[in-house]
């Protein structure tokens, strides 16, 4: 695990952004596939790649955008969704084209409908040829992606029900918590471990905790960020306040500076 603690969140979403592109880079197959979560963790990420974009050092007309997740049971259209917030956060911002878009389809309340979409994610990500880089942000909880406590860590696409605290949490995208869906189709945690880099980005201290926990605590199934620590290619980039719990800390900022010079 790459550990790069910025002193604030704007240089922080600049160094997940530099991670972004350098996995991409590295990864080399055209056209690449960019997993993407929503939530307000990656948005300075995506104006980065959005400035980017305008400064000529990258290109996402053919990339492939690969959701994390989508709440169960929205309406088409609904502003809320998840394909609805990255055509805003992320297609309009980076040039990513519409209909490269892949989002799991929640539309459905009906069990074997939404197993269905399950499935059918799972294998559109295999068509793709799988996830290149994967951008995540963590739950105050240590979720990842929807993978609420007491996930699986090997765990593929399928519904979960989003605890108290998800919906307390997102209740502020919507008029209220009675608004926020109770369910959602997620990757699993195994299906996001098959990415070819993770890169979670993380600010503030409402994460410090789960920081810790996820990255310097055991691999356990009650911090499914934890499985962090089980994938070659991880680059956490967090701020001063989301990395306050952390112990180890001073060795991640030696390990940042590198090979010596001269
Ligand atoms: C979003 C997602 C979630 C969020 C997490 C943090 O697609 O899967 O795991 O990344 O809930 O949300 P924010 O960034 O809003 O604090």
């Amino acid at each position: 695990m790459e550990i790069l603690v910025s002193p604030d969140p704007e240089q922080t979403a600049a160094r997940a952004a530099e991670a972004v592109l350098a996995g991409l880079d590295r990864s080399s197959r055209r056209p690449s596939v960019l997993g993407l979560a929503t939530g307000s963790s990656p948005l300075g990420l995506y104006r980065e790649l959005g400035r980017a974009v305008a400064a000529g050092r990258a290109d996402f007309s053919t990339t492939h955008g690969v959701a994390l997740d989508e709440y169960v049971g929205l309406p088409p259209g609904h502003p809320e969704g998840y394909r609805q917030v990255l055509l805003r956060e992320v297609c309009d911002v980076v040039g990513l084209a519409p209909d490269r878009l892949e989002v799991p389809d929640g539309s459905s309340t009906d069990g074997a409908a939404l197993e269905a979409a399950a499935a059918a994610y799972e294998q559109r990500i295999r068509d793709l040829g799988g996830v290149d880089v994967q951008v995540l942000g963590i739950g105050a909880n240590g979720h990842l992606g929807f993978n609420e406590p007491g996930s699986a860590l090997t765990s593929r696409t399928r519904v979960k029900r989003l605890s108290a605290r998800t919906r307390r949490d997102n209740a502020r995208f919507f008029r209220g918590l009675d608004d926020v869906p109770t369910h959602c189709l997620t990757q699993g945690l195994g299906t996001i471990l098959g990415a070819r880099r993770l890169v979670l980005v993380a600010t503030g201290d409402a994460k410090a905790d789960a920081v810790a926990a996820a990255l310097e605590g055991p691999l356990t199934a009650s911090v499914p960020a934890s499985v962090l620590q089980w994938h070659a290619d991880t680059v956490v980039c967090l701020d001063e306040a989301a990395a306050a719990g952390l112990r180890n800390r001073q060795y991640y900022d030696d390990s940042a500076e590198g090979l010596p010079t001269g």
